[in-house]
């Protein structure tokens, strides 16, 4: 069976393209198949050299033969990445996405745009990316999550995808051999999606 994971949200650069690519990385590092798909107009397809599928959604139509092939076919993981500020395919998509996750950093701006896509949508969560590593940063960025959580019981995943310099190879043109770090971190996002989808049907 295919699971299809929606990365959306209507603000820019929260880590949505980012950590869509650490997800599929770390699917295929833990041996389960994952295609990426692109929806953003804006965007070029950036394929070469990964391990997994790079999808073409930009055009809706394209989109929905991607998703109904992915439901007969894939037996993976479909992850589609949504590009800022398109609340309507936000609000399609996370309609029949087994998950839909609004990325948000430790920032004011983040913080009410997430909390207002989380009243917009009611099935998403919201999960905090680029996190802090220093103790006394996190200290700080943890008054985001505590907020969130107590406006959103269950809402949040609460375990942060740390900051990690060098993820932005992931979104060079091609990818031929990811660094530790990124390796590290996409088998950890991988893994937290996982149990977190677990736990929603337990
Ligand atoms: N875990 C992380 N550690 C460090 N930097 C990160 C992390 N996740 C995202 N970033 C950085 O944040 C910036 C925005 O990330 P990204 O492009 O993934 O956001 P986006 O939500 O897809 O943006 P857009 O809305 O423009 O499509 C990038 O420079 C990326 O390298
Ligand atoms: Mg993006």
């Amino acid at each position: 069976m295919t699971k299809i994971i929606y990365f959306g949200g209507s603000k820019g650069g929260t880590g949505k393209t980012t950590t869509s690519h650490l997800f599929c990385l770390g699917a295929i590092l833990w041996n389960q198949p994952a295609a990426y798909v692109l929806t953003d107009p804006e965007r070029k397809v950036r394929g070469e050299g990964r391990p997994y599928a790079v999808l073409d959604g930009r055009n809706p139509s394209n989109l929905a033969n991607i998703l109904s092939a992915a439901q007969n076919s894939l037996n993976g993981w479909l992850i589609i990445d949504g590009g800022g500020n398109r609340p309507a395919l936000d609000q399609e998509i996370s309609n029949f996405a087994d998950l839909s996750v609004l990325t948000f950093r430790p920032s004011e701006e983040d913080l009410d745009t997430v909390a207002t896509d989380l009243s917009r949508l009611s099935k998403a969560v919201a999960w905090p990316t680029a996190w802090p590593t220093n103790a006394f940063a996190q200290r700080a960025a943890q008054f985001y999550i505590d907020g969130l959580c107590e406006a959103f019981p269950n809402r949040v995943i609460l375990n942060p995808i740390p900051f990690v310099n060098s993820v932005s190879e992931l979104l060079g043109s091609s990818l031929n051999s990811p660094s530790q770090p990124v390796r590290s971190v996409s088998k950890k996002v991988f893994c937290i999606i996982e149990d977190f989808i677990k736990k929603q049907i337990n």
